[in-house]
This record gives C-alpha cells, sequence and structure tokens, in this order.
C-alpha cells in the first residue's frame, strides 16, 4: 500500500488563520510517496510520526517517505506525513482524517491551525472561514472554530521557491503570538489579511492572476512586519514580483518556501537559476490524499 500525499500552499492569510480570520490555501500538484514498511529495529522519529505510531499502536515499523520537496519548506511535510500514515493504516473519510491529523498535529505542537490538515484531506482551493464555496466541515479548538468550504475554480500554475533554509511553524507562530496578545497592532495587521483573503477568493473564482499576484505582494508586506521573513525569501520575492504577477512566502515564514505566479516564466525560470535554489514548476490540484495498492 502506498499513500499520495500532496504538498500544500497558502495563498493567503497564513498566521491570521490561527486566531479564526480566513484563509486560502491549496493542495499542489507535488505528491509525497508515504510506505509503512515492517522493520525489526526501534527506529528513532520525529515528534509528530512518534505520536501517529503511538496513537496506531504501531511499533517495528519503518515510514519511508519520498519526496523532493525539503522539510521545514512551509509545504505541509508535518501534516502530510501525519496524515499518510493514518490513511495507510486505516480507511477514514476525509472528514475523519482531517480531525485526527489536526488532533495528532496540535498535540504535538500545541498550537497553530487546521488548516494543513484540512487543505491535504480534501484536496483542491480550500477556503477557511470564508462566505463562498461549498461546505466541508468545521473544526474547533479552544475557543476558535474554523470553517471550512472547497472553492471549484481552474487550477492556478505556480512556481514555488525553496528559499534554502528550513522555517519552524511553532517559533514563527510564536513569535507572531507575541505580538497578537501585546495589543490592537497586530490585530489590525489580521484584519487586513482577512480583507485580502477575501479579495483573493474573488479573484481566484475569476482566475483572474493579475488582481491574485497584486494582493500576494499585499499579503506578503502584511506578514512582513512581524518579523517572518527572511534575506533570502525576499530576494526570491523581489524576482517573482519583477518577472511574476506577484509573489509571497508561504506557511509559517523565517525560511521555507515562497509562491510566484509566473508571467514572463522563461527568464523567471532563468533568474532563479541563477540563484542557485531548489525551483518546482507546478500548479494547483483537485487531489487531496488518496491511497493506492503497488
Ligand atoms: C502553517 O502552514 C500556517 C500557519 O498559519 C500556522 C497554522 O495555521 O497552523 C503559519
Amino acid at each position: 500500500m502506498v499513500v499520495y500525499s500532496p504538498h500544500k500552499v497558502i495563498l493567503f492569510g497564513e498566521h491570521a488563520v490561527v486566531y479564526g480570520y480566513p484563509a486560502l490555501s491549496a493542495t499542489v500538484d507535488l505528491f509525497a510517496k508515504i510506505y509503512l514498511i515492517p522493520s525489526r529495529s526501534g527506529l528513532q522519529y520525529t515528534p509528530f510520526v512518534q505520536r501517529t505510531l503511538s496513537f496506531l499502536g504501531l511499533n517495528n515499523v519503518y515510514v519511508k517517505v519520498e519526496t523532493n520537496v525539503p522539510s521545514g519548506s512551509g509545504l505541509g511535510t508535518s501534516s502530510m506525513i501525519i496524515s499518510g500514515i493514518l490513511l495507510n493504516e486505516k480507511d477514514y473519510q476525509k472528514e475523519a482524517l482531517a480531525n485526527e491529523a489536526f488532533r495528532i498535529e496540535y498535540e504535538t505542537q500545541g498550537l497553530g491551525s487546521p488548516i494543513d490538515t484540512t487543505t491535504i484531506s480534501a484536496g483542491g482551493f480550500v477556503l477557511t472561514n470564508g462566505k463562498v464555496g461549498v461546505p466541508l466541515w468545521k473544526i474547533e479548538r479552544n475557543g476558535i472554530s474554523w470553517n471550512f468550504s472547497t472553492i471549484p475554480t481552474r487550477n492556478l500554475e505556480m512556481v514555488i521557491v525553496y528559499s534554502g533554509s528550513k522555517g519552524s511553524t511553532r517559533e514563527q507562530v510564536a513569535k507572531v503570538k507575541k505580538f497578537y496578545e501585546r495589543g490592537s497592532f497586530a490585530k489590525d495587521i489580521m484584519k487586513r489579511i482577512g480583507n485580502i483573503t477575501e479579495e483573493g477568493v474573488r479573484a481566484v473564482m475569476k482566475s483572474d492572476v493579475a488582481k491574485i499576484g497584486e494582493l500576494m505582494i499585499e499579503n506578503h508586506s502584511e506578514l512582513k512586519i512581524f518579523g517572518i521573513s527572511t534575506d533570502p525569501i525576499e530576494k526570491i520575492v523581489s524576482i517573482g514580483r519583477e518577472y511574476g504577477y506577484g509573489s509571497k512566502l508561504t506557511g509559517a515564514g523565517g525560511g521555507g518556501a515562497v509562491i510566484i505566479i509566473p508571467r514572463d516564466k522563461e527568464k523567471l525560470m532563468k533568474k532563479l537559476k541563477e540563484l542557485n535554489v531548489i525551483v518546482f514548476d507546478t500548479s494547483t490540484t483537485g487531489a487531496g490524499i488518496f491511497k493506492r495498492s503497488e
């Protein structure tokens, strides 16, 4: 049995979504293959994997993950692996899988939202706490609720660039939380990000790439205020602005990846090659996680 688990991007609304503001995410056409292979030795795993295996009562198993995407890239690796292990072992319905994977992720990390686990399970464009789309499900934790819907629309071409260093979701979410708890300044930023997301959803529904790009640039500027961008991210984002419709960091930041909506693909790729960074020329996909016998 092999589980195909898709990476995800956040187009608009990361960090704000932790506090219940809207966000728009999507799975992309980059899948990790996840296998559970019987093994005799007691292997050491990350806390996420360890917790998932313990929950399932699995010992002596080797979790093999095949992906070209580096971990810590903000593209959902931990949620993908948790979900991938669960689906290897049991036949989950999408909602049940999203709930279980989020519970494990939240208990391990102690913070965050269910956006990654839900996106990977549902597939396609996923809107959190928005007013449109086809309703999916609702998840609540500590007084915050997240209502999910899918946005049926055309796939979006996207170039994803790894900035060269890992970002820690836990650290970056904790950093932003300090700002959030300090006063109205961070709340105003979150509100603005929420408005950008709502406008972004309308642009995505119309496949208006120029508008999507413009709003991504605005969203990135707001995120930058929290100090979660880095010099390599800024370099990639500025190339993305020049040769794309727009670009921004995606996920928690502090490292990780940048998404670009390409305009002049040839020049964009040439410029990125000069930076010597890992580039994925991809698009969003309607598919969520699935399994297949091999
Ligand atoms: C992580 O992909 C996105 C964040 O908003 C954290 C979360 O929602 O759990 C930064």
